[in-house]
């Protein structure tokens, strides 16, 4: 088989690393990929918003599978772009249809989908600039924080979560009238704030069947005890120790299935990963948000505890058969630690040279933005999060020991890490 991933991240690295283990695959190619991902296959620069254009790598390279990393191809309708088209309509598309993806598209439809089927989530209502009046009378009915989310796509910046009411009342009406986040903006979801611990539930689903996959705890904040501007994540840590076989149950029962067969009866087309973002208040699971892929860094822990071959799953996802496939996973800890530019998640630098990646013993290095100088061969930085150390170890501690005794070897200029991964578990740890 020769498989197509889509994207340039940590996680598409993940995902190719563990692709590249599978007995089913001839050839991988990575668009536009990174400076780790041309060690398992071949990069290709495209726009993930180039459709044609990726038509045109899948026919010249004979694909077979199509596996979409991010979200913003599958708001946009790669599936069924695909779908919809005589050459590539019998091409897997792993991620979910349009519509499906309106799970992490928009927030209101994602909210008003939890209702329909009972799904535990915070209260909310949902405003735009013909009922403003009343998202204040609303905001005057809730108990400081304040949680506004634009509903639209916004790179992940589109949550405030306020103290003051006054400041959550004029922050409303900015973000709807001013569109702060573009047309994301247009409506708001104003929610209930809810309190307790979070975590990141994984599955695969044919849109029928499901299986669940390795969960993990992601750190989103750039400073240490989760303090400073949110990120895309600092690192992350599976399996979460607080996730007892109760938990996950609960968790399966009030919150995956309802959420599969909901797809389901609504004739939604689904073959590919759902994220569910979770909080553990008191014992009971709730739904913070649903993402229509796999999440990053969560899968730079969660991957490398998958035993099963990865596109063996892949495979029954898009067939349809799913109930047929068993998952086996690591039971050690995976942790995965985020190694970033200076000055993220603002202004930073770019070009800067890596060293000591050869250096680098009993884990795996993940890039993110990194990118080749053409003109040397070397390896310099391209983005904000750079590259992700993952380690598994048979205890936490010791897994993330490794990954930060190896995080030292690799050098950069103005490189920053988060030094408490895993801070809030170790009361768990054994
Ligand atoms: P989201 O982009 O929906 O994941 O939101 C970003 C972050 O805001 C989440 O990871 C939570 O930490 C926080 N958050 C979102 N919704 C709520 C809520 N209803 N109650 C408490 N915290 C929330
Ligand atoms: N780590 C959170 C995300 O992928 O959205």
């Amino acid at each position: 088989m020769n498989i197509l991933i889509l994207g340039s991240g940590g996680r598409e690295h993940a995902i190719g690393w563990k692709i590249e283990q599978s007995s089913h695959v001839k050839n991988i190619f990575i668009a536009p990929g990174n400076a780790g991902t041309r060690n398992i296959g071949k990069n290709i620069p495209v726009d993930l918003d180039d459709f044609s254009s990726i038509k045109t790598i899948v026919i010249e390279n004979e694909i077979d599978m199509v596996v979409v990393g991010p979200e913003a191809p599958l708001v946009d309708g790669i599936y069924d772009y695909f779908l919809a088209d005589p050459i590539l309509k019998d091409i897997s598309v792993i991620g979910p249809s349009k519509a499906g993806a309106m799970l992490e598209g928009s927030k209101s439809f994602a909210k008003d989908f939890m209702a329909k089927y009972n799904i535990p989530t915070a209260a909310y209502n949902t405003f735009n600039s013909s009922n403003l009046e009343e998202g204040h009378a609303f905001l005057d009915r809730l108990s400081p924080p304040y949680v506004l989310k634009a509903d639209g796509l916004a790179a992940g910046k589109g949550v405030l979560i306020i103290e003051d009411l006054d400041k959550a009342k004029s922050e409303l009406t900015t973000m709807i009238t001013e569109e702060t986040f573009g047309d994301a903006s247009k409506n708001v979801v104003i929610e209930e704030f809810l309190s307790g611990i979070e975590l990141s539930v994984f599955v695969l689903t044919d849109g029928k069947d499901y299986v669940i996959l390795p969960e993990a705890k992601d750190y989103k904040r750039i400073g240490e005890a989760d303090s400073g501007l949110n990120t895309g994540g600092m690192g992350s840590i599976s399996p979460v120790p607080f996730a007892n076989s109760e938990f996950m149950q609960k968790i399966e029962d009030r919150v995956i299935r309802p959420t599969v067969e909901g797809l389901s009866k609504d004739g939604i087309l689904y073959k590919g990963f759902i994220f569910f973002g979770l909080i553990n208040v008191n014992d009971d699971p709730y739904v913070i948000e649903y993402n229509c892929r796999m999440g990053d860094p969560e899968a730079e822990s969660v991957i490398p505890r998958i035993v099963t071959d990865l596109v063996d799953l892949f495979d029954h996802t898009a067939k349809g058969t799913l109930k047929d496939a068993k998952i086996e996973f690591d039971g050690r800890t995976a942790a995965a630690i985020m190694v970033v530019s200076g000055g993220y998640p603002g202004n930073y630098e770019k070009g800067k040279l890596i060293t000591g990646l050869d250096n680098v013993n009993n884990c795996i290095v993940f890039h993110a933005g990194t990118a080749v100088d053409v003109n040397d061969n070397s390896v310099k930085t391209s983005g904000g999060r750079v590259l992700a150390v993952t380690s598994l170890g048979e205890t936490m501690s010791s897994a993330l020991e490794m990954a930060y005794s190896n995080v030292e070897m690799i050098e950069f200029e103005g490189k920053y890490i988060r030094n408490d991964i895993g801070f809030d578990l170790v009361q768990f740890d054994s």
